[in-house]
């Protein structure tokens, strides 16, 4: 039985807000909620983009053998092709080790994949993706085992191409092996249709006017790993399917990067440093995939969503001649379980609760229902389930609490951010104008939202200490707030810093190929923008450590931009020639420093 002082209490509420249906009557949100659907995958642009990069190599004539195998590179970044470090444009700070990311672990011997032509004939050599380095070995036999034995002992390779390279000044005079027996190493199978080096470059020096004999190729054949299936699991993440051949066609997709090689952990670690969508929060899924053209592996797809997909929405298995092949899906790993509420099933239209498996709800002395977890798509961010703070039945004004069920496992001193979707609208602006929620790490109050507002993120920084309770607070009916899409992420470096070097590397490639032929000048004017892209950066303030690296990276451009405009203007051909571009370029500038304003 409801007391006196209660039933005033509601009689008060109803006369208020007559109009007002509560959330637990299924009330309409006054406002309309927002009408955002998450993007999925533009696969039109994908395999656009495909047929733009180029990530296929051999072994140069000029290197040296035995070089190390350089780290994964990202060759494309939404659409734009570029050439770029994985940190270059994740600013994760990675701890990969190198030797997790490769196609897959050896589980049976090297087969002979193509021979060679007769030793008389000039062939091939491969030009084809995720080219690694290359050794020569003894060539007084045609010796092959000697190529796989070393390829065994690097992680990443999974295919030798060998052969015989003629004519090479280098290998024949100058490496001290003496050898012209090539093994180069790979990180993917590839076949005799990518036999497409022939060769015929000058490498002997050119003495009078005798002719110089071009470099040719001898008996190329191809060597691979038939069991190439497993992939080690990323750290922090969890494999969801594959590989199959078909790619996430998901909501919640943030955008893709070609990378040079198929690796897990690259992929990692350009979700972990995927800034955050406005939409969606952080990275939390990453697919990976290569994509085939013609029969040939062109090159590996990380996409990136902030909803977590699987294997029933894998359904894009390639366009015209793009195929996709090993395509695997991995999950984050969100300390906290079940942030949207989605783990709420008791029913498949509406209903709602105090407290369930993942999370409780706690209410004011002598109440119930202050905080609730809702089952009723229309409440929630996406999905299905949310959670309400303030009387679910508008029965008083009293706040409620929302905490995981468990304590979130978390690294002790890590800096982490918590992020969450919360709005504030379903009683309209005026009495939502009251709304207010904290977010609570243990105990403190870290932040939080306050007034009316449709879905929107809200963060908050917290550092782990192993075991820690987050809880959400707030509430006060008919000034509800839902919640939904929560997550407890390490934190990410701006999205700015991938335009940033997008745009940088649109305007400094421009600039090379048009007509600052002095590299002082394309050099001095890549300076600046990169100058300007930090300074952003840096009043943006987001991570402390960040921002001093950042300072000194601004201190040495700066200095080496002095000098290098020292040279420019002592060069007044520079000057004349580019007086139209430099304008043009001061333009795209102002374009770029407006629209990271915008961000
Ligand atoms: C990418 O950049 C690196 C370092 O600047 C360079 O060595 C490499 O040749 C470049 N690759 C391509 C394909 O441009
Ligand atoms: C990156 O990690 C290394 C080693 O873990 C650490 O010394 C360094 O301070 C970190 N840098 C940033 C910017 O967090
Ligand atoms: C072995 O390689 C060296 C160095 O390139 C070359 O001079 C020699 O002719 C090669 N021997 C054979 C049998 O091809
Ligand atoms: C090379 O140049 C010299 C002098 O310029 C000339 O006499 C000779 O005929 C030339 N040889 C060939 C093969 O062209
Ligand atoms: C909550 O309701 C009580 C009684 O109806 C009222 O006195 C009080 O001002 C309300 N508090 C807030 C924060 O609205």
């Amino acid at each position: 039985m409801p007391s006196p002082t209660r039933l005033l209490a509601l009689a008060a509420l109803l006369i208020s807000v007559t109009a007002i249906v509560p959330p637990s009557q299924k009330g309409a949100p006054n406002q309309t909620p927002d009408d955002f659907t998450p993007a999925t995958p533009d696969n039109d642009l994908i395999a656009q983009t495909a047929n733009q990069v180029d990530q296929k190599s051999a072994p140069p004539v000029d290197a040296p053998p035995n070089a190390d195998v350089p780290p994964t590179s990202v060759t494309a970044i939404d659409g734009t092709v570029t050439n770029s470090t994985i940190d270059g444009v994740s600013a994760s700070n990675s701890t990969r080790r190198r030797d997790v990311g490769r196609l897959g672990r050896r589980q049976s011997k090297f087969e002979k994949i193509f021979d060679g032509l007769p030793a008389d004939q000039h062939d091939a050599s491969i030009q084809g993706t995720a080219y690694l380095t290359y050794t020569v070995v003894n060539n007084a036999t045609y010796n092959v085992q000697a190529c796989l034995d070393w390829c065994a002992g690097i992680d990443e390779c999974v295919f030798v191409n060998v052969y015989y390279e003629f004519n090479n000044y280098l290998l024949d005079f100058v490496f001290g092996e003496k050898s012209n027996l090539k093994c180069a190493a790979y990180g993917d199978i590839h076949t005799a249709a990518e036999k497409l080096n022939f060769g015929g470059q000058q490498s002997y020096p050119q003495l009078g006017n005798e002719t110089v004999p071009l470099t040719y190729i001898t008996q190329s054949s191809g060597w691979g790993l038939s069991g190439i299936k497993e992939a080690v699991t990323p750290d922090g993440y969890e494999l969801v399917f594959g590989p199959t051949g078909g790619a996430n066609n998901a909501p919640g997709y943030m955008g893709f990067a070609f990378i040079d090689k198929y690796d897990v952990d690259a992929c990692a670690a350009l979700c972990n440093g995927r800034g955050v969508d406005a939409n969606g929060g952080g990275c939390a899924y990453f697919n990976i995939w290569r994509a085939v053209v013609d029969g040939i592996p062109t090159t590996y797809t990380c996409s990136m969503y902030y909803l977590v997909a699987d294997e029933s929405t894998a359904v894009n298995f390639g366009q015209g001649s793009l195929v996709v092949t090993l395509s695997r899906g991995y999950a984050r790993k969100s300390v906290l379980i079940d942030g949207g509420f989605e783990g709420y099933t008791e029913c498949d239209d509406f209903c709602f609760t105090a407290s369930y498996a993942n999370w409780i709800g706690t209410s004011s002395s002598g109440s119930s229902l202050d905080a609730s977890i809702f089952f009723y798509p229309p409440y929630a961010h996406t999905g299905h389930g949310s959670g309400l703070l303030g009387s679910a039945p508008g029965l008083n004004n009293q706040t409620g609490t929302l905490k995981p069920a468990q304590p979130l496992t978390t690294d002790a001193g890590v800096n982490y951010v918590v992020q969450c979707f919360m709005s504030s609208a379903f009683s309209g602006p005026k009495i939502e104008a009251a709304a207010k929620v904290d977010i609570m790490w243990n105990g403190v109050r870290v932040g939080g939202t306050s007034g009316f507002t449709e879905y929107a993120l809200v963060e908050a920084s917290v550092v782990g200490t192993g075991s820690d309770e987050l809880a959400f607070v707030g509430g006060a009916s008919p000034a509800w707030t839902f919640i939904d899409d929560c997550k407890l992420i390490t934190p990410y470096f701006v999205t700015l810093k991938i335009v940033g070097t997008m745009l940088e590397k649109a305007i400094c490639g421009s600039a090379d190929a048009s007509c600052f032929r002095p590299a002082l000048v394309t050099a001095a004017f890549c300076h600046t923008i990169q100058i300007r892209t930090l300074r952003m950066l840096s009043a943006l303030e987001v991570d402390r450590i960040r921002v001093a690296e950042i300072d000194a990276q601004i201190r040495d451009l700066e200095h080496s931009l002095a000098t290098l405009r020292f040279y420019i203007f002592c060069m007044p051909t520079a000057r004349k020639e580019c007086r139209i571009r430099v304008a043009e370029i001061d333009a795209q500038i102002r374009d770029l420093e407006h629209f990271l304003a915008t961000l």
